[in-house]
């Protein structure tokens, strides 16, 4: 039989994830700086979606330092696409933090990991785990799923008083040993297991004492989050282009997408059709506007919001007029390679040919 993390530690000896790019052998040094970059890619991300971007990133950033000392902009760059870009702003400023800090080493003590800009609570936990093999728990989307359902724990778990009684919980089942399998045999069990829609329970190590199972009760847990209708936006985006050139928009560096480059947004046109909608352009970027285009639209959901984009194509005579940071004109190809959100990238791609 066994406990709880017995159970789990031998099962993903046989049946866990061993050959992702963050992870290594076992009593091979573990680079802690690795395993912090892969935690934050991983945040709210799926595997299969992080790979690639991981790859990229520790080939260009390998270690803190060169971190530290890229600007901002090149670190969305290689984040672009990725989405929740807070989390590279945050890394970045964490690199410098570290160096400024902790002499450019990654430290070790668990406050010191969690007062890092972008570390939580359960990714401190993940890094201490996998870095220095000490005993902390994780406790994120996957895991309140698979806490919820084995202990039968009813009440969304995003309510302040269902995360404490969780957070206990996950604690009292740390296994004094095997802090490393253990850990990943969580995540893993959560994101190939007890998934979110048809969890595969006959192959689950916990099956015999998974309350939840036992009363056919799987589905009803986690609990929903209380529905509260998210909100739709609309924006008009403009694509100005001349020649083979289009022109981007820094934004600011809060909000959405903030310190991305993306198309000038302009709310006041969503509207006006036709040729008022080319003097009202005209009007106010004082670009000489040679012909306009509609683009079809395209929808973007994040956490919080829905929005809803109207793409217009601007074809203009000048390509000259903003000498401020703020705005650039590049060729299609350096626009592609430039920081820009996924819709940006999505527009942009229509016009490859
Ligand atoms: N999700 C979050 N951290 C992970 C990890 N280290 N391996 C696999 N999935 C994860
Ligand atoms: Fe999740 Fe099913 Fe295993 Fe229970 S038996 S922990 S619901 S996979």
């Amino acid at each position: 039989m066994g406990t709880f993390a017995d159970k789990l530690i031998a099962w993903q000896k046989l049946h866990g994830r061993h050959d992702l790019p963050w992870q290594t052998k076992p009593n091979q040094p573990r680079d802690p700086y690795a395993i912090w970059v892969s935690e934050i890619m991983l945040q709210q991300t799926q595997v299969a979606a992080v790979i690639g971007y991981y790859a990229r990133f520790m080939r260009r950033f390998p270690d803190i330092a060169s971190l530290a000392k890229a600007t901002e902009e090149e670190v969305l760059q290689y984040w672009s696409g990725l989405g929740y870009y807070s989390r590279a702003r945050n890394l970045h400023l964490a690199a410098t933090t570290v160096m400024d800090l902790h002499h450019g080493v990654f430290p070790s003590d668990f406050s010191a990991i969690q007062s890092l800009s972008g570390i939580g609570r359960s990714t401190a936990a993940a890094i201490a785990a996998f870095a220095f093999n000490q005993k902390q728990t994780i406790l994120d989307g996957n895991v309140k799923r698979v806490l919820t359902r084995h202990f039968l724990i009813e009440g969304w778990p995003g309510a302040p008083a269902i995360e404490k009684k969780l957070w206990i919980l996950a604690e009292s089942l740390l296994p004094a040993n095997e802090i490393q399998t253990y850990t990943q045999g969580l995540m893993d069990l959560g994101a190939t297991l007890c998934t979110r829609r048809n969890p595969k329970c006959e192959a689950c190590p916990l099956n015999k004492t998974c309350a939840a199972f036992a009363q056919l009760r799987v589905n009803d847990l986690p609990t929903a989050k209380p529905r509260k209708v998210i909100p739709e936006k609309n924006t008009t985006m403009l694509v100005f282009r001349c020649g083979n050139e289009v022109m981007l928009e820094k934004r600011p560096s809060s909000g959405i997408w903030g310190g991305l480059w993306s198309f000038p947004e302009m709310n006041a046109l969503q509207h006006i059709e036709g040729p008022q909608l080319e003097i009202e352009i005209q009007k106010h970027f004082g670009y000489e506007v040679l012909s306009s285009q509609t683009l079809p639209k395209l929808t973007h959901t994040f956490t919080h919001f829905k929005l809803h984009i109207q793409p217009q194509l601007v074809y203009t005579l000048q390509n000259h007029l903003y000498k401020d940071n703020a705005h650039l004109w590049l060729s299609l190809e350096d626009a592609m390679g430039a920081a820009i959100p996924t819709p940006v990238r999505k527009i942009l791609s229509t016009f490859q040919s």
